[in-house]
């Protein structure tokens, strides 16, 4: 089995994040790179990081016109990234045509409901019920446009995974059982959320933060 973990490579320099990655890169299964890091570093920086070796997870979460957004995918087919994020909320076309325009070896994955929404936010923007139940929705919609899966929580993920059983689900949000808790309310393991169906374990912090970063992403790995 290849190791499920994708570290998040939330550093401010592109030599951080190269002396980070080239560390801890036996020990995790590939490499996110988000709206952050591509703002800053670009087409260069990504493939930087690609030298390493590991699959590229581009984390950029397109929201736009169907035709946009496919334009905007075919023009990450230079870079083979392994993984592209879109919003599920741009709609069933958007979905539709950001697959169709993806490279063959490319999962296009949904994001649904931000977890940064609150129940109020969410109606705020005129959407009644819970951000759970939005993202059963928005993750039904993601299904029947054809892409590879979504991302959710590690809460959530069993239930969907029931749902949709071939699907491809990446969950951010996760923390090894000995680590800082901190601000955390609910904590899930990365051994849970692979054993409730989870394709790609999103790490960053746990693993950039730690004292020893190879220690750290070692540990995790024989958790899994
Ligand atoms: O908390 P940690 O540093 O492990 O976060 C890893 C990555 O997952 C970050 O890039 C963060 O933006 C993302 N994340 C997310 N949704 C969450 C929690 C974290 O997309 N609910």
């Amino acid at each position: 089995m290849s190791n499920p973990v994708y570290l998040a490579v939330d550093v401010p320099t592109l030599d951080g994040a190269l002396t980070l990655a080239d560390k801890v890169k036996t020990h995790v299964g590939g490499l996110k790179l988000g709206l952050e890091f591509f703002c800053a570093h670009g087409h260069h920086g990504v493939r930087e990081m690609a030298r390493t070796g590991l699959p590229i997870f581009l984390d950029l979460k397109f929201h736009d016109i169907p035709n946009t957004v496919a334009s905007a995918m075919q023009s990450l087919h230079v870079l083979e990234p392994a993984i592209v994020t879109i919003h599920a909320a741009g709609g069933r076309a958007m979905m539709e045509e950001a697959k169709a325009a993806a490279g063959e070896h490319c999962k296009v994955v949904a994001v649904t409901v931000l977890t940064s929404l609150d129940d109020g936010d969410l109606a705020a923007t005129g959407i009644g019920g819970t951000p759970h139940d939005q993202a059963l929705r928005l993750a039904e919609l993601a299904h029947a446009a054809g892409l590879d899966g979504i991302v959710c929580s590690g809460h959530e993920v069993g239930a969907i995974h029931r749902q949709w059983h071939d699907g491809f689900f990446v969950v951010p949000g996760l923390r090894p059982a000995d680590s800082q808790v901190g601000d955390q309310k609910r904590i899930v393991t990365p051994r849970r959320a692979r054993d409730d169906g989870a394709s790609v374990l999103v790490i960053g912090r746990p693993i950039s933060r730690a004292d020893d970063p190879v220690a750290a992403a070692r540990a995790i790995e024989a958790t899994l």
